[in-house]
């Protein structure tokens, strides 16, 4: 079995990271989502994966490389504009042959794997076996309508009425069978080939199409609000280990992490949190939840609930909460005076300040 992920459109909804980054490279607990995605299929002992990757190429080819450093081995496939899941089926035949294959939105986080569903679908070879998951509103999604014995009997994208709530939520399973399938299919109403109506001309054609659903966490990273409540969730499984060096005067309490080469100072650290390799904290209140990534320098700062990318510099600031630092950004205090707040701010960021 080989693996599709699906590494190229723009996320808007993450203004104003997208403008600097893709989606997929935004850190979770210290580490890509993409590198999250790509472990969890590695787990599954997949290690040939294509990624379809859009403008920010050469920024996800940085990170991943050839894969060698994730165990696995990758090949890139340009895609030129965003023209649907489907679409990108078609752009990867060459890569993919007549094998099966994991297909996998590269910003959607199913940190309990999906192991489970590989077994039933290697087991039972159905046409196609789609991973499904109980959501409240599922009107934003693929809704998957199933039979007593776990059958697909139709797949709808983004319904207005849904018929159940089961989402399709972003990793499927196929057998060559889907290539038939993408080729016949029209664009949709947003004019882009779905996946979910590739897989319901499967369905109607009669082909075995299965659902399992995943009972585990689940977050599409498409907002920073889901970032951030991704990061509480995986914190909540930390390795703790101190690598770097903790002063005396410092206390830490709870899983917390400190990568190599990192220096704290003075400071208390709440777990669950980790500090970057390199990162120098003094003075310092931090977490919990809040993962501070590689050589930043936090200087006599309170910052819990939050991210702090690599290379950020924070000094001087006693409240910062449910928050995302950007790489190499600069938050401190200036010369303003008369609690004035003197602010360089980039397109469609967000601040929002103490009442
Ligand atoms: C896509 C799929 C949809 C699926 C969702 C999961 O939607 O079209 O069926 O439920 O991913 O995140 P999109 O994010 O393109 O709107």
């Amino acid at each position: 079995m080989k693996a599709l992920v699906l590494s190229g459109g723009s996320g808007t909804r993450l203004r104003p990271f997208s403008h600097s980054m893709p989606k997929q490279l935004i850190p979770i607990a210290n580490k890509p989502v993409l590198e999250h995605v790509l472990e969890n299929i590695r787990d599954l002992g997949v290690t040939e994966v294509g990624i379809i990757v859009g403008d920010w190429a050469p920024e996800i080819a940085d990170v991943v490389g050839d894969g060698s450093r994730l165990g696995i081995r990758v090949t890139y496939i340009p895609q030129e504009a965003p023209l649907g899941l489907a679409h990108c089926v078609t752009l990867a035949r060459p890569f993919l042959g007549d094998d099966d294959f994991v297909m996998y939105l590269g910003d959607n986080m199913l940190p309990e794997g999906v192991r489970e569903v590989a077994e039933s679908f290697r087991t039972r070879q159905p046409a196609a076996e789609v991973v499904v998951h109980r959501v409240p509103d599922p009107r934003a999604f693929g809704v998957a309508e199933l039979g007593p014995d776990g059958t697909v009997e139709r797949l709808v994208e983004k319904p207005r009425e849904p018929r159940s709530d089961l989402a399709l939520i972003g990793v499927y399973f196929f057998t060559p069978a889907i290539h038939e399938a993408v080729a016949a299919i029209e664009p949709s109403a947003r004019g882009e080939l779905e996946i979910t109506d590739a897989i319901q001309w499967l369905v109607t054609r009669g082909a075995e199409v299965r659902a399992t659903e995943y009972r585990g966490y689940w977050k599409d990273t498409g907002q920073a609000g889901d970032v951030l409540e991704c990061n509480q969730t995986l914190l909540a499984g930390l390795t703790p280990g101190v690598l770097g060096s903790v002063d005396d005067a410092s206390l830490l309490d709870g899983r917390v992490r400190i990568e190599p080469g990192a220096r704290v100072t003075r400071s208390r650290i709440d777990g669950p949190a980790v500090i970057g390799a390199g990162t120098v904290i003094e003075d310092c209140h931090i977490g919990p939840d809040t993962s501070i990534g590689a050589g930043c320098v936090l200087r006599n700062t309170r910052v819990r609930d939050s991210i702090v990318m690599d290379g950020a510099e924070i000094s001087g600031v006693p409240g910062l909460r449910y928050s995302l630092i950007g790489r190499n950004a600069v938050v401190g205090t200036g010369p303003t005076g008369d609690a004035c707040h003197s602010l360089v701010v980039g397109d469609h960021t967000r601040i929002e300040v103490a009442a």
